[in-house]
């Protein structure tokens, strides 16, 4: 600590360039250091061959600056441009976790190819010898979903077309933490999270007696949670229901009830006559 010539200073930390590990990050990254888009290029080519290279690759001496700069060991790495999976293959090598989206066709021809090879060990190229890597570790691959909302002609939000009442009732049994596994018999079996715990979602606005009804079919032995788009009953009137409408943040965005629409969720599966089918919102 140092307070100054005649100890009268504002108190400040001294630290010595001698005892601080590592450089300070500085603006100009020669490319003696980083690489440059040669290198890049060749460190595609080396990978993939001349005739499927990629046309916009970083070279992985570039991204490694920029993790060791922004990251830890262990932590997550998003790169939601992934292109050829330069990001996600300098991540891995470094022993970070990675996340990377991309919605062109070589998330196919080169990005799962790229990160199998530094699994495996077969990539020799980049950063690779520089920081040891052998291989090892592993990755998930999810293709997403289309929206659940769309606008319709109105410009209004609406569920969109290519979601089905399957599709949505999927949907909200991952929301509330149910595994779905709709029954072919019990019509108000959708999803589960026990062997006695399960859930029934329909766009109907329920009454006291469909209610009285549901309660009654499930018995005193299981429990469900009835999602709905309203009811008409005390919510806690039956001991083995609970009873709660689709959360908000889905439904107040969409337009329910229009012939177009077809969302029938409450004809997963048949549902009997006497509990109101078709008694859409
Ligand atoms: C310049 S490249 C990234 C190159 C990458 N840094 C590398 O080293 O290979 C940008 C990528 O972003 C992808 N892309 C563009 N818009 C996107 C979007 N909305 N969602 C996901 N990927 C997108 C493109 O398909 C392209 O592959």
């Amino acid at each position: 600590m140092y307070f100054g010539k005649n100890g009268d200073a504002v108190p400040s930390r001294i630290q010595y360039l001698r005892d601080i590990e590592g450089v300070v990050p500085w603006t100009w990254w020669p490319h003696e250091e980083v690489g440059h888009t040669d290198e890049s290029k060749r460190e595609i080519q080396s990978l993939f061959g001349k005739s499927d290279a990629f046309d916009t690759p970083k070279p992985e001496r570039l991204i490694n600056r920029v993790l060791q700069i922004a990251t830890n060991p262990g932590d997550l790495v998003l790169d939601s441009f992934a292109g050829s999976g330069t990001t996600g293959a300098v991540a891995h090598k470094m022993g970070r976790r990675w996340i990377m989206v991309e919605l062109g066709e070589h998330c196919h021809t080169h990005i799962i190819p790229r990160l199998q090879k530094v699994i495996d060990g077969d990539d020799p190229g980049g950063i690779t010898e520089a920081v040891g890597w052998k291989g090892g570790g592993g990755f998930r691959y999810y293709r997403l979903a289309p929206s659940l909302l769309e606008k319709d002609k109105w410009g209004n939000w609406v569920i969109n077309h290519g979601y089905n009442a399957a599709m949505l009732a999927e949907a909200l049994c991952k929301l509330e933490g149910f595994t779905y596994a709709p029954s072919d018999t019990v019509y108000w079996q959708h999803g589960h999270s026990t062997e006695r715990d399960f859930v029934y979602v329909t766009t109907a606005s329920l009454t006291h007696e469909q209610l009285q009804q549901l309660s009654d079919e499930v018995g005193p032995e299981r429990t469900l949670l009835a999602l709905c788009t309203a009811f008409r009953a005390r919510a806690d009137a039956y001991p083995n229901l609970t009873v709660k409408k689709i959360p908000k943040q889905v439904l107040s965005r969409c337009e329910w009830g229009h012939d177009d629409y077809s969302l029938q969720v409450e004809n997963l599966p048949q549902k009997p006559p006497e509990l109101g089918q078709g008694d859409l919102f």
